[in-house]
């Protein structure tokens, strides 16, 4: 738990929960040495806050049901010490209902009437981690209370750090806007991946079709191919709505396409990684593979949901020899596997069969790992600026 000195107006949102990875570290030293930031796990604190931030994890269940007990754990405790005049604004994502009919009886459970003692309010964290041109300040925020003194509470609350406030009628709208913007993401990541299958089998280029599709100037939007989508956020919370749709009788069949196609990426990658091996005369059971990038996105460290980890797992599984290399991750113990980066040398590149790159790190110069390596297959066109050698590189 963040705790903001009271009176000292938050330089960004008093959170419930870890601060984001891209927040920087020297912001933060110097809050805390002037007194206006602390971190505390004692919840008797949050008495003396007048806004309580919640952006706890909101993960699946095995069986792709959302899994609510951080939210329902956090509540419990913030029902314990809620005082009135406080406002609480879950940022986490979640289904629509979750604020209205998780969070509302626990909170009024003590006593406390929302409207009138206590403000209630959903507003969706919109974060782009890595994003250099956008930050929490320069972000839009949807913003949607329980009720009107809810709506205008927490409008005033936000308003203070955030450039531009955008209110909803409910809390229920605020948790759709943010589901459907990870679906949107989903759904066209899907479409897209869908294309590299066909163009796969008709022999196409992927890469050159939607790089020419996307110099129209209107009516299009750029999304990329790749061994998968990963993160905490495109691949489970579409499966949120999904799930809360059913108690609608209502079958969002895009979603599940979408899920179906992205899941289906990495054993995409394992079938072509061992069509390039024949191509090479290696068989998969003899091949030493170096795969390149394991987070989930360029330039990150997380690999949370990473496909590359599943593509690890599969490309184990048919007995090859696997190392890695990613200048953000130095090991790793995800799903099952553990590794330890490798360092990336000549040598390397020269006694691996095939480099697969999995995550498109800029800081990796692909054009010497052309240059050294015996072949590339690359899921993520992060060979595009290497001119020479372009007949040892296999595009997804
Ligand atoms: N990180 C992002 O880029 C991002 C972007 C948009 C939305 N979100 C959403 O925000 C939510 C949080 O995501 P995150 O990436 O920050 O997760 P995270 O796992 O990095 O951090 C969550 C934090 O909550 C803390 N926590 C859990 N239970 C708690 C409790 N009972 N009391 C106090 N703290 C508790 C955990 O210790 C952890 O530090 C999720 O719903 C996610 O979908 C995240």
């Amino acid at each position: 738990m963040l705790n903001f000195k009271k009176g000292v107006p938050p330089p960004r949102e008093a959170v419930v929960g870890d601060p984001r990875p891209d927040v920087c570290d020297d912001d933060l030293r110097v809050l805390v040495h002037k007194g206006q930031l602390e971190a505390v796990s004692d919840y008797s604190r949050v008495a003396e806050m007048d806004v309580i931030v919640i952006a706890v994890p909101t993960p699946l269940t095995k069986n792709l049901s959302p899994d609510l007990q951080f939210i329902e754990s956090v509540t419990r405790e913030l029902a314990r010490v809620l005082r009135p005049g406080q406002l609480i604004s879950l940022e986490s994502t979640t289904y629509p209902g979750t604020t209205e009919e998780i969070m509302l009886p626990i909170l009024e459970a003590s006593g406390l009437k929302v409207e009138r003692d206590f403000f209630l309010a959903h507003s969706p964290e919109r974060v782009d981690p890595g994003n250099a041109r956008f930050n929490t300040k320069n972000t839009t925020k949807v913003v949607g209370g329980v009720g009107p003194h809810s709506q205008a509470v927490a409008v005033a609350f936000y308003a203070q750090t955030i450039s531009q406030v955008v209110p909803v009628s409910s809390a229920n709208a605020a948790e759709m806007v943010k589901v459907f913007e990870n679906t949107f993401r989903a759904v066209n990541i899907g479409l897209v991946n869908e294309m590299a299958l066909l163009c796969d089998r008709m022999g196409l280029n992927v890469w050159e079709v939607l790089d020419a599709a996307f110099t129209k100037p209107f009516g299009i939007m750029p999304f990329y191919p790749g061994p998968g989508v990963g993160g905490h956020c495109i691949p489970l919370d579409p499966h949120y709505l999904e799930w809360k749709a059913r108690e609608f009788n209502f079958n969002t069949r895009f979603i599940a396409l979408a899920g179906e196609i992205n899941r289906k990426m990495p054993e995409f990658v394992r079938e072509k990684t061992h069509r390039v091996l024949n191509q090479l005369g290696v068989a998969p059971a003899w091949a030493k593979l170096l795969i390149l990038g394991v987070s989930y996105k360029r330039d990150l460290g997380d690999v949370r949901e990473s496909p590359a980890i599943e593509v690890i797992k599969l490309l184990q599984e048919a007995g090859s020899v696997l190392v890695y290399h990613d200048p953000y991750v130095p090991a790793f113990s995800e799903h099952g596997v553990a590794m330890e980066s490798t360092p990336l040398t000549d040598e390397l590149l020269a006694e691996c069969d095939l480099v697969v790159i999995a995550s498109d790190h800029t800081t990796i110069d692909y054009s010497w790992v052309v240059a050294k390596a015996n072949h590339v297959l690359d899921t993520r066109n992060a060979t595009r600026g290497a001119l020479a050698n372009r007949d040892k590189i296999t595009l997804l």
